[in-house]
């Protein structure tokens, strides 16, 4: 059967049936929204790379975490800028750091709150990879002690989840071993799985001065032309011990979103990243697209994809936007 007797149309004609013929629903309850700590006190400023974010020092790192709890959004994602630099990173396992302590202040001020932390060393080291520099490259086997430790300091201070961005070879592993060895059996690992060597991390690296002094990292993160060995990045870290798989960056990559949630039965995130944010803001900005359609549709889209999850700048817009 075909036109006439059937027509599309029909379950179109109201917002009523619409709604009831909907396949994908995007809820507050699926997002996530990183929040960046800075050290020093009273500083919320915003950050020139990412308009409508901010840098918070931890005593302000406290009411905005309470705001996205309260907007409904179940969980932030924190990443640290820290006081100091040098060759190992060591300001990552540095207690005292601004992400610490701002884990710990907010933890104690918003215990509902999922917190999941960035383990990474690159806004830490002097020449901005993620890993040690040793033997003429980014030396993987060697950094992976440095991760678990950074893990287990964060988890120390109060975080929930630990999410490896590094993307050495084993740090699930690692860092799962680390965690269960201090007892912390109960802490998840979300991996940043399918991390690709992507141009839309570059708002960034501005926001975190992370950016390498040397080289790139597409010895470690992964070449954006493959998609069959995401999902062996994906298989070995869910071997490793990884509870959530992130896929990363988003928009460029809903066919490999898609891909991995039709292989795995973990939860799978997806990380709408930085350069997607900006290229949204500045375009709104010159009146170019209307912010709020073009948000949700994005977001609607990498639920269809298949992701679960979706760690994004635009969650408390988003949220405001969907109660209308
Ligand atoms: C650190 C890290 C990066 C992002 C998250 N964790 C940058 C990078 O790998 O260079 C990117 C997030 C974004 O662009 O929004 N390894
Ligand atoms: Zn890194």
């Amino acid at each position: 059967m075909t036109y006439p007797t059937i027509r599309p149309r029909r379950l179109r004609a109201s917002e009523g049936l619409r709604s009831l013929v909907r396949e994908t629903r995007l809820n507050p309850a699926d997002l996530i929204y990183p929040l960046f700590v800075v050290p020093g006190n009273r500083i919320k400023e915003e950050v020139p790379s990412l308009p409508g974010c901010y840098h918070y020092s931890p005593d302000m790192a406290v009411a905005a975490a309470a705001e996205v709890y309260e907007a409904g959004i179940p969980a932030i994602l924190v990443f640290g800028v820290p006081e100091y630099k040098d060759e190992r990173g060591s300001g990552a396992w540095d207690q005292e750091s601004p992400v610490q302590k701002a884990i710990t202040r907010i933890k104690a001020a918003v215990p509902e709150l999922i917190i999941v932390s960035d383990v990474c060393l690159c806004q830490y080291t002097s020449h901005g990879h993620c890993g040690l520099i040793g033997n003429g490259c980014v030396d993987n086997d060697p950094t992976l002690e440095l991760l678990a430790k950074t893990a287990l300091s964060h988890v120390a201070a109060g975080a929930d989840i630990i999410a490896p961005s590094d993307m050495m070879d084993g740090r699930v592993q690692a860092i799962r071993e680390a965690l269960d060895a201090a007892g912390h059996t109960q802490v998840s690992i979300m991996a940043y799985a399918a991390k690709y060597a992507s141009a839309y991390y570059g708002p960034f690296r501005d926001a975190v001065n992370s950016a390498p002094q040397f080289g790139d990292r597409r010895t470690y993160q992964m070449d954006p032309a493959n998609a069959r060995e995401a999902l062996k990045e994906v298989a070995l870290d869910i071997e490793e011990g990884a509870d959530i798989v992130i896929v990363k960056p988003a928009l460029a990559y809903l066919d490999i979103v898609r891909q991995v949630r039709d292989t795995v039965t973990v939860p799978v995130a997806t990380y709408n990243v930085s350069g997607e944010y900006a290229m949204v803001k500045a375009a709104a900005a010159k009146g170019w697209i209307d912010e709020r359609r073009i948000v949700l549709e994005t977001l609607t889209g990498m639920k269809r994809a298949g992701a679960d999850m979706i760690i994004t700048y635009h969650a408390l817009d988003a949220v405001r936007w969907l109660r209308g």
